[in-house]
């Protein structure tokens, strides 16, 4: 991915990581993920933010075809998560004379991480306060956790234009340009989902105030810290996030079961299948032990419905299942219309640990049946009524 000026002299100086298998230790990159910095170049240099450390020598690179000899004047740091920061003690090692602008939990995370002290380098900055560049103003938001609580983010009012930190950000590198307006953004669309739902999501008032305390700016173009700049697709990007950041789930469901010898799959066919019959077309089958945690969980934020069924499992839900559960109860996973099913073979307890999960969490629980052994004509019928239930409950809520 090259440089690519985004508006007069404001640039696209990111990076593709196609590399790394998984992003934060934890969640799946298979169409890999962009770090994404902007070089200002208005009177004074101004670099926003950094890229993650195994990518500073090409950074460095894009950065001197663009600037060759002249220094960056300001380093903005919107967000101290590595992924963002890494480079940062290569940029002060390279501009000695730079200033770090940031607010007061920025400075100390940058002390903390990265070991520079030096206070003559921190220029420390207030929410809504404003840099005067050459013809352009940039001013600066806090928007504390979005995604952590040091997050800011500034805006360009001469450019209509945004630097949003991890709001509006998605998996997926870089295919040749860094403008949605230029590339085929349906991949990056489908993984801001899963985007969300695994970095953001336990954050959802934050994004809320965040994006009210910004309502009023216009916006032509959003840069996010990854994925593309949103120029073209801002309104259906904003939408996204507004909708997952309520809470406000589509009208579907997400099914999950764990199954050790195939028993406890059985039902989840059946309700699948009788959801169908109903007329609901967004269903999502997920088997817990193989698919991808971050799918299951980006589906589990996007649609309203969710039923899940687990075997009993040493007196407790089958560990991937139970894993699950843990994760959703992490990212508080909340406003869902929920089912259970559950299994055992000598003594039941996956049931009443999944009601345990729901009752956390909040969640509606619409109905749930139990099975011994393996299926019979009675658990299949009962199935079938679960899903009946289920569908009218979800019918009244959202007019499916
Ligand atoms: Fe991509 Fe919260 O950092």
């Amino acid at each position: 991915m090259n440089t690519q000026e985004i508006v007069k002299n404001i640039f696209y100086v990111g990076v593709n990581d196609r590399t790394t298998h998984i992003f934060e230790s934890l969640w799946s990159l298979p169409y890999g993920v962009s770090y994404n910095s902007y070089l200002i170049r208005d009177g004074k240099n101004v670099l926003i933010d950094t890229v993650e450390s195994g990518q500073t020598y090409d950074f460095m690179d894009k950065l001197s075809s663009i600037l060759e000899s002249e220094p960056i004047h300001y380093l903005v740091i919107n967000h101290m998560e590595p992924d963002h920061s890494g480079s940062i003690p290569a940029i002060v090692a390279k501009y000695p004379d730079i200033k770090i602008i940031g607010n007061k939990q920025t400075i100390g995370m940058i002390k903390g991480f990265y070991h520079i002290n030096d206070d003559k380098l921190f220029y420390e900055v207030k929410d809504g306060d404003v840099l005067e560049l050459g013809t352009r103003h940039l001013s600066f938001h806090l928007t504390p956790m979005v995604h952590w609580p040091e997050t800011m983010m500034c805006y360009i009012p001469e450019d209509k234009l945004l630097f949003s930190g991890d709001a509006f950000g998605t998996f997926g590198a870089l295919n040749g340009t860094a403008i949605d307006t230029y590339t085929d953004t349906e991949l990056y669309i489908r993984e801001m989902y899963r985007y969300y739902a695994c970095i953001v999501g336990k954050y959802g008032r934050f994004v809320q105030k965040a994006l009210s305390a910004l309502s009023d700016f216009p916006l032509e173009y959003i840069c996010p810290t990854h994925g593309p700049v949103w120029n073209n697709e801002i309104e259906k990007v904003v939408d996204i996030v507004d909708t997952l950041s309520k809470g406000e789930g589509e009208d579907g469901v997400t099914i999950v079961y764990g199954s050790m010898y195939g028993n406890t799959q059985v039902l989840a066919e059946a309700i699948a299948s009788e959801l169908a019959n109903l007329g609901i077309r967004k269903i999502r089958v997920h088997n817990a032990a193989k698919d991808d945690m971050s799918e299951i969980i980006s589906d589990a934020f996007r649609y309203k419905g969710l039923i899940v069924g687990s075997p009993t499992y040493s007196m407790n839900l089958f560990p991937p299942v139970e894993s699950l559960m843990q994760a959703m109860l992490t990212r508080d996973v909340k406003n869902k219309t929920f089912a259970a099913f559950g299994s055992y073979t000598w003594a039941s307890a996956a049931l009443k640990k999944l009601h345990e999960y729901a009752d956390r969490l909040g969640w509606e629980v619409v109905s749930s049946i139990e099975m011994k052994q393996a299926p019979n004509e009675d658990h299949l019928f009962a199935a079938k009524e679960l899903a009946r239930k289920f569908k009218e409950t979800l019918y009244d809520q959202t007019g499916i």
